[in-house]
């Protein structure tokens, strides 16, 4: 059995950190940020009460009314998230919690920017497994939380939100998730990181000190490789699938840098009404990043049935993939 996506969800903090504001912080400009990036601005989640399970619960209730199921009928919740609220419980125990989906189990999954493709490949063995009939996948990040706002390499990239869907069987097994091939690279790990907070740095007032508990990344090897895998990962995914760029609706790729997914999209071939691009408005959201462009396709009524979807994201770990999805 395959699992389809039947409903969409996204939610945002409403604060708009825009490249002018960052001028007024740190040693930047606009156009630099636009030129390099792709980004205008980003959205910041500024109440300290609140972090990555609020913004989470909020994008499981718009599924749930959208879909206009009660939340006692998903079976499983899955967050992808490198920003959980806190190490335990889960922050995908604390929306459950919160939409109150009794009967549902609940874990995070830590794939980086890559971790809504794996929490979607992961939360599809259950419907395939004929076990599971819904399935929550949200990827939130409260990015806010772990960047350095003195640090000009980083604060310009991140900003916070989390988007999601609600997975259940297909209607038929040419629909929905077709395909996903996901993979890793542990030797990337020294290129982008967060050394605190850790079994192995636990919080002390030197890991502070130190600035440990800040996102570090060494951006030039981080794109290097970023590029060569997401083109990579796109092409394996088409080949793979006897796919030309005619045949494919949206390239739905990870938004970190505008010149990566550029490079992307022409190594498949595609125009630029076919790539799906929202890094001007929320920058790198990490987890989010995926779902957030879907949402937003979905809520604009772009998606049609039969339509083909890539989905392709690399990050941290290094972690990577395509997803090669049919719209029902
Ligand atoms: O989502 C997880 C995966 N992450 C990625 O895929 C991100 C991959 N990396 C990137 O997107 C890019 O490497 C960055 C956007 C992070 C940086 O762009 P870059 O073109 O690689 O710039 P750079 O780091 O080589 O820096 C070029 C120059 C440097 O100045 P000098 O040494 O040439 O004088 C930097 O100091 O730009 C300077 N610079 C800035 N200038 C203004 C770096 N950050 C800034 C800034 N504003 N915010």
């Amino acid at each position: 059995m395959k699992a389809a996506i039947t409903a969409t969800g996204k939610f945002l903090p409403q604060e708009i950190l825009s490249n002018k504001d960052l001028e007024k912080m740190i040693d930047t400009n606009d156009e630099w940020i636009r030129t390099r990036t792709g980004i205008s601005e980003r959205r910041i989640l500024r109440d300290p009460d609140k972090a990555t399970s609020y913004l989470c619960t909020g994008v499981a209730q718009q599924i749930l009314e959208k879909r206009g199921i009660p939340a006692s009928e998903i079976d499983l919740i899955i967050v992808a998230t490198m920003t959980p609220d806190m190490f335990f419980p889960s922050t995908a125990c604390l929306v459950q919690r919160n939409i109150e989906a009794m009967n549902a189990w609940a874990f995070d999954l830590s794939g980086a920017c890559s971790g809504f493709l794996y929490a979607l490949n992961t939360g599809a063995q259950f419907i395939a497994a004929g076990t599971h009939r819904k399935v929550l996948v949200i990827g939130g990040e409260k990015m806010s939380s772990i960047i350095d706002y003195t640090d000009r390499n980083t604060c310009v990239l991140f900003g916070d939100g989390a988007a999601g869907v609600l997975l259940e069987p297909a209607c038929d097994d040419n629909h929905g998730l077709l395909d996903a091939r996901l993979h890793a690279d542990g030797r990337g790990g020294d290129h982008l990181y967060m050394r605190g907070g850790g079994s192995l740095h636990p919080a002390t007032h030197d890991t502070v000190s130190q600035g440990l508990h800040f996102l570090y990344q060494d951006g030039k090897q981080v794109f290097k490789a970023a590029v060569t895998q997401m083109a990579d990962i796109a092409a394996e995914v088409m080949e793979g699938n006897g796919l030309t760029s005619d045949d494919i609706s949206y390239l739905i790729p990870h938004q970190a840098n505008n010149r990566i997914i550029q490079a992307t999209a022409e190594r498949m071939g595609l125009p630029k009404e076919k790539v799906a691009i929202n890094i001007d408005r929320y920058g790198n959201t990490s987890a989010a990043t995926v779902p957030l462009c879907i949402a937003e396709l979905d809520e604009a009524g772009l998606l049609k049935p039969d339509d083909n979807l890539i989905l392709v994201s690399f990050g941290a770990g290094y972690t990577w993939g395509g997803i090669y999805l049919k719209w029902q």
